[in-house]
């Protein structure tokens, strides 16, 4: 769907930018905060289109997380959000506001130093050169998984590669040896993240008030046997130390010294942020390359090549796994006409700026010809984010992209169910697809 940009964005609004520091505020639909909630999550990119046509591209969502949300899908404004981080705004604020869960120590919670030396930690482990090395083993894992997934009847497809990338995450990222570890873990990983359907809000946590106790306690008890597998993990590593380059590494021989908790208080927060994006990624590329064996064929024969890395691009750009990037102000930001105020949360959706016809002509269709050649789009595109927060497992994505996809097109004859890509909901802040892309696979 491709809404035409509002003629409304070109008109001065009685905004601060140029007045001088009224309280105006952007703009936004009347209704109240649960049909908000309830309407974005169910149709993120059709309720977001629809806002800009109304007000603009600048709004104001009232949502059952967060209120208020100011949503800047204007060029310039989202390229200076991009690189906000740690001056002008701070990311990790934003995401604990609408991920109670996050811890401020991490990298994904961490603001300023807190996460300047948490990411610090973690960059040998995630660096392309050491990612690159597990490569092969990635193969064997997608290989096993791929040649179990069900023959003949339906399955949801996103559900599978998400215990995939659940197990490349603990056995070669996190770098856990222990073979009973690394099953329990996997399975404990699956089990705490696991949301049953696509519910059309996400979970409420600590600060939400009767139902984010509830949210938080559940939360908890399902954390319980990821602690306890992850505290195994990290003794069994200090019993018995290895030359690797892993998280698991990088943590227990941080300096100044981490213990137990601290340790598993970061990770936590590193596996929220890792396990679904690269899942949605795969699994939209899968779907993608299944309605096009000519261009699954020319993917699998050069998985790194230009086509390839072109046919990623573009489903990145019109299925983002994640629905953007999220900063919490230092200090009040021009977007278009507008001065978002101090303390203000932002929200930049790649969703909606990644059709946007000023960057993208004819932004609804599939065109992989648009990243070949030497003009590249010259807009805001950010499925990765940007500037000190850009997203730190990209290594690991691409390395995962380019290894689990033509393995699983190479091993199975996948057939999605729907006649049309499924439509994408909100979860929290990621875009998934509907039915978790349902499919069937002949051999
Ligand atoms: C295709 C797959 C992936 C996509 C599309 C994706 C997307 C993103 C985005 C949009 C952000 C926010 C960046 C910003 O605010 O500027 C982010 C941050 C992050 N991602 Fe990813 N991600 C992917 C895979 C992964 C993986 C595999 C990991 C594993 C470690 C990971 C870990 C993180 C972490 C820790 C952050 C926070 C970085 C920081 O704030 O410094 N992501 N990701």
């Amino acid at each position: 769907m491709n809404a035409p940009l509002s003629t409304h964005a070109s008109v001065p609004r009685p905004g601060p930018a140029d007045q001088g520091g009224t309280a105006t505020l952007p703009p936004g639909p009347k209704a109240g905060p649960l049909s908000q909630t309830v309407a974005f999550h169910r149709d993120p990119l059709g309720y977001l289109a629809h806002q800009r046509e109304e007000f603009g591209d600048v709004f104001t969502l009232r949502l059952l997380t967060m209120r208020p949300l100011f949503v800047v899908a204007e060029p310039a404004a989202v390229e200076a959000l991009l690189d906000s981080d740690p001056t002008r705004a701070h990311a990790g604020a934003a995401r604990r506001g609408i991920l109670p869960f996050a811890s401020p120590r991490s990298v994904f919670g961490g603001d300023g130093e807190a996460h300047r030396s948490a990411r610090e930690r973690i960059a040998a482990a995630m660096s392309e050169q050491v990612i690159d090395r597990r490569r092969s083993e990635m193969v064997e894992i997608a290989h096993r998984h791929a040649s179990q997934w069900p023959r003949g009847r339906p399955f949801r497809l996103l559900s599978r590669v998400r215990t995939l990338c659940d197990e490349i995450f603990v056995r070669l990222v996190l770098g856990v040896r222990d073979e009973k570890i690394a099953v329990s873990l996997t399975e404990a990983i699956g089990r705490m993240l696991r949301t049953p359907g696509n519910p059309p809000v996400s979970l409420p946590g600590k600060g939400d008030g009767l139902a984010g106790e509830l949210g938080q306690k559940l939360f908890e008890q399902r954390q319980t046997a990821v602690v306890r597998e992850l505290w195994r993990a990290i003794e069994d590593r200090r019993a018995d130390p290895s030359d690797e380059i892993d998280v698991l590494g990088c943590m227990v021989d941080a300096s100044p010294a981490l213990g137990n908790e601290e340790i598993v208080d970061e990770l936590m927060s590193l596996l929220m942020a890792a396990q679904e994006p690269p899942s949605i990624a795969l699994t939209w590329l899968l779907d993608r390359l299944a309605r096009e064996p000519q261009l699954a064929q020319r993917f699998c024969a050069e998985p790194q090549g230009e086509m390839a890395d072109a046919v990623v691009r573009e489903t990145l750009r019109l299925r983002p796994p994640a629905s953007g990037i999220l900063r919490r102000l230092r200090r009040p930001m021009e977007a278009g006409q507008w001065l978002l105020p101090l303390g203000a949360t932002v929200l930049a959706p790649s969703t909606l700026v990644h059709r946007d016809p000023r960057t993208f002509p004819d932004p609804d269709s599939f065109q992989v010809g648009r990243w070949l050649g030497d003009e590249a789009p010259s807009g805001p595109y950010f499925p990765f984010g940007g500037g000190a927060r850009r997203c730190v497992g990209e290594p690991l994505a691409h390395a995962e992209i380019e290894t689990v996809v033509p393995t699983i097109l190479e091993l199975r004859n996948l057939d999605p169910i729907s006649p049309r890509p499924e439509q994408m909901v909100q979860r929290a802040t990621v875009l998934v697809p509907k039915r978790s892309l349902l499919t069937r696979a002949g051999l």
